[in-house]
């Protein structure tokens, strides 16, 4: 492709919000437009967000999962992932230190854990929502039904974030066993959305088998789903897995990616992830540069976090959560944003 071809897709992508799937596959197999693409994005996000960067403090509540999927680490068949699960006493000390941080919004994610029954969740989410009614209570913690759902929306949970992971059913079948489907998860992600929940998604970038016709089928979902938070982060291999054959997923890609999401979605919440940071030292502040505008540390007990082992060599493992803010106010401001405390609602579409 031409630098000026590359300019012109650009351009049209950013004035429409959208390009033929045949212009799309163009651009995200060429390197020559990432620097207009870069540019741009970051023109859109400082139009709608200005430098502000958003944090959401990050509690991994479990590392059980009931669930197999062939790519992550505490998949229940890997029998040499040491597992721990958080009392809910626990949960709300992490989300007590972490308002004193200055965090607004808590983020609970987990593996698919049954200990965690409706009802200890609901009476979780109640505790939480009455300590700090100013805060957004998110939850990733995977399929459920539309009822479990709604029973936690009426707690006082506001968000939800479940990846589709890949839009195309055939590829989805390569990454999961035969029990999980890509209809389910968007059955899920579609009742959550009518329930009133903000609705976060996302896939990863580079996961085995992935065709550049699967990343435009991920774009044209999401052009559907019409979420407000989309994550994405690079596939990273973990040695535990059937896929610890398989290469990491491709870090300019990812940011390729980020960039054309904030053009589609010129109101997203988009996290520059912590697979992000883990693929690349300055991952996270080069996403930001991209069009992304959260960031995700971790608040979860330091002794903990190891555990939490989805893909290799993950990064914060080691800090407590007051370093790990510290650390990401530098990383943040080293690029020209800032970290704000606030709720950071979506503004709205
Ligand atoms: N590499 C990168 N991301 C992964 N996830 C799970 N396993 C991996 C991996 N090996 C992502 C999935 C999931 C999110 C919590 O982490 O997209 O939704
Ligand atoms: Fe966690 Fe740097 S952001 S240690």
């Amino acid at each position: 492709m031409t630098e000026e071809r590359a300019n012109e897709l650009v351009n049209k992508l950013y004035e429409n919000n959208d390009l033929t799937n045949e212009e799309f596959d163009e651009m995200l197999r060429s390197t020559k437009s990432d620097e207009l693409l870069y540019k741009k994005a970051d023109t859109v996000r400082r139009s709608l967000y200005g430098k502000d960067v958003y944090i959401r403090g990050l509690i991994e509540i479990s590392n059980y999962c009931k669930n197999n999927c062939f790519y992550c680490g505490i998949r229940r068949g890997n029998k040499n992932c040491e597992r721990y699960r958080l009392t809910p006493e626990q949960i709300f000390e992490c989300c007590k230190e972490g308002y004193s941080l200055g965090f607004r919004t808590f983020v609970l994610q987990g593996g698919e854990d049954a200990w965690f029954t409706d009802e200890i969740l609901c009476s979780l989410i109640s505790k939480i929502r009455e300590s700090f009614p100013d805060c957004a209570i998110t939850l990733s913690l995977g399929e459920k039904e539309k009822e479990s759902y709604k029973a936690f929306y009426d707690s006082g949970a506001n968000r939800y974030l479940l990846r589709h992971e890949t839009a195309d059913p055939e590829h989805y079948r390569k990454l999961h066993p035969i029990e999980l489907s890509s209809e389910n998860r968007k059955r899920c992600l579609f009742d959550l959305k009518e329930i009133g929940y903000q609705v976060g998604s996302g896939f990863m970038v580079g996961s085995p088998y992935q065709t550049t016709e699967n990343l435009i089928s991920d774009l044209r979902f999401l052009q559907e789903l019409q979420p407000d938070m989309i994550g994405i982060g690079p596939y990273i291999n973990h040695s535990e897995t059937p896929f610890a054959d398989f290469q990491n997923g491709s870090f300019t890609v990812t940011l390729r990616l980020i960039s054309i999401l904030r053009l589609m979605f010129p109101y997203a919440l988009i996290p520059a992830t912590t697979a992000l940071g883990t693929i690349h030292p300055r991952g996270r502040e080069m996403g930001l540069c991209a069009g992304a505008n959260v960031v995700m540390p971790n608040l979860s007990p330091k002794d903990y976090r190891k555990l939490y082992d989805i893909y290799e060599n993950k990064i914060c493992t080691g800090e407590e959560a007051a370093q790990c803010i510290q650390c990401l106010k530098g990383r943040v401001s080293s690029v020209g944003y800032n970290i704000v405390t606030d709720i950071g609602n979506v503004k709205k579409h």
